[in-house]
């Protein structure tokens, strides 16, 4: 089978496409005509976001039976069409959402902090402490419109950061331990940082604009790292001179093309972006918030992934005779005073601890290194619900998405979505007496480097 790889991604996923016997042809440069011209002898394409695949292009492709979108969705895809022939649509949103998550802290924080605005200050030669004090995020109510796979990986960020969050979504039944689902209205009437995270719809489309915003009941910070369409921007800059919009960090303007690339292309860039470029109140970034050298990997092989288990699908009996839980990864409980708990645990029982607690490093039978986590937690933490109890324990296993398959077979309650680090892939299930249990398939490795 034939795959046409149209843009440039990590060559992880070249490599296992080809290991899994797919011939792959590059074509980074030819027009969208000339693709059209020869898209007829391919079996499946790889895509980020060069051009819009639409009906006229799948008409043409009359052998397509896949197309892989290295990137969260599917906008640029005629997806009913697409779906009327049968053609798989993969997407990798599971790629990219821690990236977006700590993109959007780390803007938040930023602004908060006046970090952009105090370090050119010194580079100036200007020490300017008073007019640089900042503001925290602590005790704020941080209100996501969206709670899908970004919403919710930014909700989880912030555990440990002690706000409150709320989501509103169109879908129903979204919400979980990180995060309440609310009414619109409620979250207008709580939000002091609002983010969005909606795909680019009709109902989203331009949904951020004066009416909308004259909703909230306080002042807020707006974050979009989610479309640029979402918000009206000389609504967002006409709410910024009021004060209405304390502060805003923009990963995604509402001025770029679909193919997120050469912005300034464009010479009639509007009055408003001039308001935002020239304002301190607010913070840009070149729609790189799912753009990291993490999620570069981690889009890749999710592709990978994905066309694996189409044309390759495991055994069901694989599940059968899987190792489940292959050792304690971690002993997680409250604490009064963590620091001072962790200080005589150093002192009378020789702990080596850090900021987290404390790693004990053993090998396993096969000679691999392997880690346990000791680590109190704050006793306000939420890290543990739903279980109202006062410790977590994590367990090791060896191929958690199998493990996941036969949990769900077999009734076994899931918390949230599983989720990837460089250390390993975590999933939370509960026991049959209210006990949250973590899983983590480790890659001990990670916290040596
Ligand atoms: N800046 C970046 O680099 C970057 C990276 C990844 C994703 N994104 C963007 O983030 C956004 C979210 O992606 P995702 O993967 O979480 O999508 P998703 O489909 O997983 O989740 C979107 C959620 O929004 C809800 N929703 C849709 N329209 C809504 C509306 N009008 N009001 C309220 N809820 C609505 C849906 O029900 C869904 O639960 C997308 O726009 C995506 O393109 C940006």
């Amino acid at each position: 089978m034939k795959i046409l790889q149209l843009d440039s991604n990590h060559p992880v996923l070249k490599e296992r496409l080809i290991q899994l016997g797919f011939k792959v042809d590059d074509d980074f440069t030819s027009s969208k005509n000339e693709i059209e011209k020869i898209i007829g002898n391919y079996d499946g394409i790889i895509i980020r976001s060069r051009f819009k695949i639409d009906r006229v292009f799948l008409e043409k492709a009359i052998n397509l039976k896949f197309i892989g979108r290295v990137g969260a969705g599917l906008e640029n895809i005629d997806v009913e069409t697409a779906q009327q022939k049968g053609i798989h649509l993969l997407a990798a949103p599971e790629g990219n959402r821690n990236a977006v998550s700590e993109h959007a802290l780390g803007m938040l924080l930023v602004l908060f902090n006046k970090l952009k605005k105090a370090d050119l200050e010194i580079r100036n030669g200007n020490w300017l402490r008073e007019d640089n004090r900042g503001i925290e995020l602590d005790g704020k109510t941080v209100g996501l419109i969206g709670y899908g796979n970004m919403g919710t990986a930014f909700a989880k960020k912030l555990q440990g950061f002690e706000v409150n969050v709320l989501c509103y979504d169109i879908k129903e039944g979204v919400g979980n331990e990180h995060c309440k689902q609310v009414s619109l209205d409620e979250l207008q009437e709580n939000t002091d940082v609002l983010s969005i995270h909606t795909p680019q719809n009709e109902l989203s489309y331009k949904m951020v604009n004066k009416t909308f915003i004259n909703r909230f009941k306080k002042p807020f910070y707006l974050i979009n790292t989610a479309r640029g369409s979402a918000v009206e921007t000389a609504d967002l800059v006409e709410a910024l001179k009021s004060g209405k919009i304390l502060g805003a960090c923009l990963d995604v303007l509402e001025y770029e093309k679909s193919s997120f690339e050469n912005f300034f292309d464009n010479n009639n860039l509007p009055e408003a972006f001039q308001y935002l470029i020239n304002s301190d109140k607010v913070l840009l970034s070149p729609h790189v918030a799912g753009w990291t050298v993490e999620s570069h990997i981690k889009l890749a092989t999710t592709i990978a992934d994905k066309i694996e288990a189409i044309y390759f699908p495991k055994e069901s009996n694989q599940t059968e005779d899987i190792k489940r839980v292959t050792g304690i990864g971690g002993l997680f409980f409250k604490s009064k005073d963590p620091k001072k708990l962790k200080a005589w645990y150093q002192k009378h029982l020789g702990f080596n601890t850090d900021d987290y607690g404390c790693t004990f490093w053993w090998k396993d039978n096969n000679h691999q290194i392997s880690s346990t986590q000791w680590s109190p937690f704050e006793a306000k933490t939420t890290y543990f619900n739903p279980s109202p109890k006062d410790f977590m324990f994590n367990y090791r296993v060896d191929n958690l998405d199998l493990l996941l398959t036969k949990l769900k077979e077999e009734g076994v309650t899931i918390v949230g979505e599983p989720e990837s680090y460089n250390y390993g892939k975590f999933a939370w299930i509960m026991d049959i007496e209210g006990n949250k249990i973590e899983l983590w398939e480790p890659i001990d490795r990670a916290f040596l480097t």
